[in-house]
């Protein structure tokens, strides 16, 4: 199939990458000519495991192209991908502005080739972005609007399509689905969509075809679950460390219940990302819109923002109210492992806290460096590995879980650090251990 991906951010360009290695032709948009030079000679803009090597196979086979040029890539397409940032606006809802006008510039695209071209034509627009329920039947209308008369000439369907990605592990995400989810208000589009989406879903994985509505709310409702799972164990982290429980203990044991199941019950210093966040924002301001209270979703962000600062209360209450002249070795720096995606980062809480109270900083990623220099400058001075960042230190916050800071020296690192304290924003340290060689280790919900 010919397809164009509009949009070649995080979502677009692996959406356009995996579908060109499962043989279809594919054209990637962007405005960003830097991005697409760069693209075009197979240079990716992002970390992401398994993502460069697809990109430069398919370049290479010719089935994956990279333009800035809109026209060209709605006119070789029949199906046609849109993958564009949907921010939160000033309210915290999603800010539908860059979508909606490359949507009047692709029906402006249709209707020119309406006018010159003699057969009938048939577009197929998807929506991937994250957007508001009711998107999709407006995003039908502005096309129809716009084409006029011309309308007749082009079948035209519009589908809702969201994804699932998860960053650091979007590529397989993308090739092995949980499910695919697939809105359409006709047949036809459900026709193409399932052959589109065939040689994903070989392993069983069902299509679930529904509405266009319903198909937005899925993508909302997912995330805000799976953020709500999260919150609940901070939460309950919190008490544990009051009761003398250990929320690990907890966390296992309630995980081995079927009907709650072991995955995203970690607690830690609370979650980030592009996603969580900025759907949360949105789909509280969709209740309010629609006069329904989301309770639970209020509080789901609420204990988020809360948990964010905990780890520095632990520190202050460690060092006294003052931090002026202690050094604090940070370890992590990315939302999540396995990506340099710093957005809405509890690092960014963290770090920034942790300046106001007079810390020297000291950081060390494995790839997010380069991303948090813009954020922090030389306000926090960056290590060159992790054992650098540990230096004449005064405690070691651990934020994100990479691999490589899982079973560190600690030998070395008691010979490294002025005062051996360890605040483990990730529960992946023994605290037994490490009470045994020396160190003052605070974990998240260890009573
Ligand atoms: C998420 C969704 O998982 C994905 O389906 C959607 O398409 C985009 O948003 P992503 O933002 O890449 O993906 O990260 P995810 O792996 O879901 O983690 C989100 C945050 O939750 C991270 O900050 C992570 O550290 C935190 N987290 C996750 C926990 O604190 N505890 C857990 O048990 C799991």
């Amino acid at each position: 199939m010919n397809i164009s991906i509009i949009g070649t951010g995080y979502v677009g360009l692996v959406t356009g990458a995996c579908f060109a290695e499962s043989g279809n032709n594919v054209v990637c948009m962007d405005i960003d000519k830097e991005k697409i030079n760069k693209l075009k000679k197979g240079i990716i803009p992002i970390y992401e495991p398994g993502l460069d090597e697809i990109v430069r196979k398919n370049l290479n086979t010719g089935r994956l192209k990279f333009t800035t040029d809109l026209e060209y890539a709605v006119r070789n397409s029949e199906i046609i991908f849109l993958c564009l940032p949907t921010p939160p606006g000033k309210d915290g809802d999603a800010d539908l502005g860059i979508l909606f006008s490359v949507v009047k510039n692709i029906a402006k695209i249709l209707r020119g080739l309406a006018k010159d071209e003699k057969k009938q034509l048939k577009k197929l627009i998807v929506s991937k972005s994250t957007v508001p329920v009711g998107t999709a039947d407006k995003i039908k209308e502005m096309l129809n609007k716009e084409l006029g008369k011309y309308s007749d000439k082009i079948d035209l369907y519009v589908a809702s399509n969201p994804e699932f990605l998860k960053e650091g592990n979007a590529v397989q995400d993308f090739m092995f689905p949980d499910r695919v989810v697939i809105g359409v208000n006709d047949g036809e589009a459900e026709k193409i969509l399932r052959e589109l989406y065939e040689p994903f879903v070989r392993t069983g994985a069902p299509i679930l075809v529904m509405d266009t509505r319903s198909a937005e709310m899925v993508k909302y409702t997912a995330n805000a679950f799976l953020a709500m799972r999260i919150s609940f164990m901070n939460e309950m982290a919190n008490l544990c460390e009051k009761l003398g429980a250990d929320v690990e203990k907890v966390r296992i044991a309630i995980g081995y219940d079927n009907r709650i199941g072991p995955r995203f019950l970690f607690p830690g210093v609370g979650w980030g990302g592009s996603c969580f966040p900025k759907d949360i924002k949105a789909l509280m301001k969709m209740g309010e819109k629609n006069g329904v209270e989301l309770k639970i979703v209020k509080s789901v962000y609420e204990v988020n923002e809360r948990q964010k600062k905990l780890i520095v209360e632990k520190i202050k209450k460690h060092f006294g109210r003052e931090l002026k002249n202690k050094k604090i070795a940070i370890w992590g720096l990315s939302f999540k492992p396995k990506t340099d995606d710093m957005r809405e980062a509890p690092s960014n809480v963290i770090i920034n806290e942790l300046l106001k109270l007079g810390a020297k900083i000291s950081a060390f990623d494995p790839v997010a460096v380069p991303n948090a220099k813009k954020i922090f400058g030389d306000k926090v001075k960056f290590a060159k590995n992790q054992y650098e960042a540990l230096k004449n230190a005064d405690a070691l916050v651990l934020i994100t879980e990479w691999q490589e800071f899982r079973e560190p020296d600690f030998n070395y690192i008691k010979t490294l650090m002025r005062t051996p304290v360890v605040f483990d924003g990730r529960n992946i340290y023994n605290p037994e251990k490490l009470k045994k060689l020396g160190f003052t280790y605070y974990g998240i919900g260890k009573g």
